[in-house]
């Protein structure tokens, strides 16, 4: 038994948000710069009551309908977020309401930008089981509310959406290879250091970043990952059709496309539109290109993740 995609949706909330719109807002920064250091031109951002739930509400009916399924078709629903909508119950049973779907089984999973490739691998991971037939995996955040506005280094960096697709069961691969890794130990170059206690928000409650740190973290695992997943299913990275990394920053997809020597036209870049959506990077640049004609039936892709944590991982698939 295998796992196979057979839907994909992604939504973005509002107008997109040029650099030249942060920097009227009084951010001290530039297109110039931010261009040059990030290749972000654009960004989507969520209004304030605006939920990571509603983002993947939308996402997910695009990917139900584009499988030809209902929501009540659904076994498993798991929904990567670092913005969940309440610290309980999980996003994953918010969007499952708002669906109205009853019965399955629900969870989010956190591991910040690479969410959404640790819940492709749990799910293809209980379908392979037999446990389950068909699952809804979603990447869902709303990034900019947990954006420090004054801080130019990170809030120009990221922005707001979600993305879903269908996994089913499957005699025909589907899903070839998947790996999954963190390291505590880099914990505090990316994180959110806040809590709530006692009513009251203890700690940080905004994103913090060293920039730098992440940056040749982000190069050297993501090109190791991908080496890894080529050969646990036996396939050469000059087989793979498209590569569709996590969406943070221009530099790092095209270093790691160097890295595992692909041409940069078999990468799949909406960070220059998208900004860095966290867990939603990934579905959201798969249902571009899928719906855009890129990738086709057969072809072999490449999603990698990276981010808080850390965490890094890999899902190699044929579509
Ligand atoms: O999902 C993973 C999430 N994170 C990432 O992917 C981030 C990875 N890191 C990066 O992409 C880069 O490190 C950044 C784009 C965040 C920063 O680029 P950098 O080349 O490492 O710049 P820097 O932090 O060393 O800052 C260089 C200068 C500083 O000024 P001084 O001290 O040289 O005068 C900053 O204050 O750029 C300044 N700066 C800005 N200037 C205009 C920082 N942010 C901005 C800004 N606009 N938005």
């Amino acid at each position: 038994m295998f796992s196979r995609i057979t839907g994909v949706g992604s939504y973005l909330p509002g107008q997109a948000v040029s650099n030249d719109d942060l920097a009227g807002r009084g951010i001290a920064t530039s297109d110039e710069w931010i261009v040059s250091r990030t290749g972000i031109r654009f960004r989507h951002l969520a209004e304030e009551g605006e939920t990571s739930s509603d983002l993947a509400l939308q996402a997910s009916r695009r990917a139900l309908l584009a499988a030809g399924l209902e929501a009540s078709d659904v076994d498993l629903i798991v929904v990567a977020t670092s913005t969940p909508d309440y610290i309980f119950p999980s996003t994953a049973c918010l969007l499952q309401s708002k669906l109205g779907n009853h019965g399955a089984t629900a969870f989010d999973v956190q591991a910040v930008c690479s969410g959404f490739v640790y819940g492709l691998t749990i799910a293809d991971k209980f379908i392979r089981s037999g446990s389950h037939r068909r699952a809804l995996v979603v990447g869902a955040e709303v990034f900019s509310h947990i954006l420090d506005w004054s801080d130019r280094g990170t809030c120009v960096l990221f922005g707001d959406g979600a993305g879903a697709v269908v996994l089913e069961a499957s005699e025909r691969p589907g899903i070839l290879a998947t790996a999954l890794h963190a390291d505590g130990a880099h914990h505090d170059i990316l994180s959110v250091p806040g809590s709530v206690c006692g009513g009251k928000v203890t700690g940080d409650p905004f994103l913090r970043m060293d920039g730098q740190a992440v940056f040749k973290f982000a190069v050297r695992v993501l090109a190791e990952v991908a080496g890894e997943c080529c050969e646990a299913a036996g396939v050469s990275p000059s087989d793979i059709d498209w590569l569709i990394p996590h969406q943070a920053n221009t530099r790092i997809l095209e270093a790691t496309a160097k890295r595992m020597k692909m041409p940069m036209d078999k990468v799949v870049v909406t960070v220059d539109r998208h900004g860095n959506t966290s867990a939603a990077s990934v579905p959201l640049a798969l249902d571009e290109a899928v719906r855009d004609g890129r990738i086709r039936a057969g072809q072999k892709i490449m999603l990698e993740g990276v981010g808080g944590g850390f965490t890094w991982g890999a899902v190699l698939l044929e579509f």
